[in-house]
């Protein structure tokens, strides 16, 4: 079904697990075909984007098994991959196109990446500068250094590259790079951004080394085959922490849920905007998983900007949501990175709260929200963005009347269970007897 109805929900009172993480999901597959022999994936996030990355190790020679849709046996090839048969199809996916730019850049031959008329819209200058300074040779086709990308591969040699944006995949890209490269290879971030790639690498005992805002590698070695737990993803979580928060007498209780400190910062965010937020670590392996637990409250609006904003990019739709639900002003800046997304976020998000009656002023890099007018119902676009149709998803439980959003196939991109999750919620709201935080044992056997 490709249209939501959603209508107003009362107070949640539930119990939740949300899928595996995307980000590390990607990585998972991709460390782990570069590792020396078969590493079980459990938790892997089975989306249309995910999915991608392993058609496209699977076309550069990896046999990838899926035992279960959530369990992925992929067998190591070292540093052994062989040229895809055709051009490989990132569909949606950006972690995709741009983590296979850094990987592919040291391989041995020629490899053209395409993606769908979305993906084809997202700027690549900024990993094809730091490529080709390594070596690489990347011609973009599309205009302004937009996909498609004809990868070239060759001898890649280190440098020590300084990110103007503080971007994850720009990071990624460069890291992977470095991994065929012999000699120290690093990466400056204006500030921080999550680091998935870091832990996997020292989980895979490549060992980077990480100073302030710099990560090197050591090339030229192959990562351990061993195997890797996929956490919940908090940016999926995000989207029932906000439903809860907004509303008083709403508790929930997600588990299994990744806690890095580095994607965590809707919890600050929320905590100010006054929630009740409670977070207990569980297990620490690669990464962080745990429980969160959130008790709504009559939220205030408030300042986002500065540092935190890498660490709620992708969470940056929904906080909006709660600004216009919150009483007051909240302002978010610093937040130009929203533009390039899979959509225009700062233009959709204000599109579509104005169109329930929300009060938004758009700014060059964010948007003004009085928070508090009545929302209603109205018929709203996801504009192909998951993260628009799922915001304003949430958005349509608080509202007067009907809410529709039209065009939501794009959610399977990361998270496909999302509208099953959201009709429970608005047809049986209440689960007494849900356990609270202090109860759980901090650390599972
Ligand atoms: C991601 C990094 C972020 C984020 C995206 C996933 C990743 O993008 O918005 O959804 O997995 O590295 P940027 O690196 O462009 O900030």
């Amino acid at each position: 079904m490709s249209d939501w109805k959603i209508r107003r929900a009362p107070a949640m009172q539930c119990e939740l697990q949300v899928p595996g993480d995307k980000s590390i999901s990607h990585r998972a597959v991709i460390l782990a075909s570069m590792s020396n022999g078969p590493c079980v994936i459990k938790g892997f996030l089975p989306s249309e984007d995910c999915l991608c990355t392993v058609s496209a190790m699977r076309a550069l020679g990896v046999n990838i098994e899926t035992p279960e849709e959530t369990t992925l046996v992929v067998h190591g090839r070292r540093q052994n991959f062989t040229a895809p048969a055709k051009e490989i199809d990132c569909g949606n996916s950006g972690t995709t196109m741009r983590l296979l730019a850094g990987f592919l850049a040291g391989q041995p031959f020629r490899t053209r990446l395409v993606g769908d008329a979305s993906l084809s819209k997202r700027p690549m200058k900024r990993i094809i500068e730091p490529l080709t300074q390594m070596g690489a040779k990347i011609t973009a086709e599309g205009a302004g250094d937009r996909p498609p990308l004809v990868i070239e591969g060759r001898e890649l040699k280190p440098i020590h590259y300084y990110s103007p944006v503080a971007s994850a995949q720009v990071k990624s890209a460069v890291l992977l790079a470095g991994m065929f490269a012999k000699g120290k290879t690093s990466v400056t971030e204006p500030t921080q951004s999550r680091d998935h790639t870091e832990r996997m690498l020292e989980y895979f005992l490549v060992h980077p080394k990480k100073h302030e805002l710099t990560v090197s590698i050591f090339g030229d070695i192959t990562p351990e085959s061993r195997d890797f737990q996929v956490p919940g993803d908090i940016s999926s979580a995000a989207f029932w922490l906000v439903a809860a928060a907004a509303q008083p007498r709403s508790r929930l209780l997600i588990t299994n849920v990744g806690l890095n400190n580095t994607r965590t910062g809707i919890f600050d965010v929320l905590i100010h905007m006054g929630a009740h937020v409670r977070e207990i670590i569980q297990t620490e392996e690669a990464e962080p998983i745990g429980t969160v637990e959130i008790q709504g409250s009559k939220l205030h609006g408030i300042e986002i900007k500065g540092s935190v904003i890498p660490n709620v990019i992708d969470e940056l739709p929904i906080l909006a949501v709660a600004g216009a639900l919150a009483q007051g002003r909240t302002v978010i800046g610093n937040a130009g990175e929203l533009r390039v997304k899979e959509t225009d976020r700062l233009a959709a998000i204000a599109t579509n709260l104005r169109a329930m009656g929300g009060q938004v002023t758009e700014t060059e890099d964010g948007l003004e929200i009085v928070g508090g007018a009545p929302l209603h119902g109205a018929r709203l676009q996801s504009f192909g963005d998951h993260r628009i149709a799922m915001a304003f998803a949430i958005a349509g439980l608080f509202a007067e009347g009907e809410t529709t959003i039209t065009d939501t196939a794009c959610v399977n991109t990361s998270y496909p269970g999302f509208y099953k999750v959201l009709e429970q919620i608005m047809r049986e709201p209440r689960q007494p007897q849900i356990p609270v935080i202090s109860q759980l044992p901090p650390h599972a056997p």
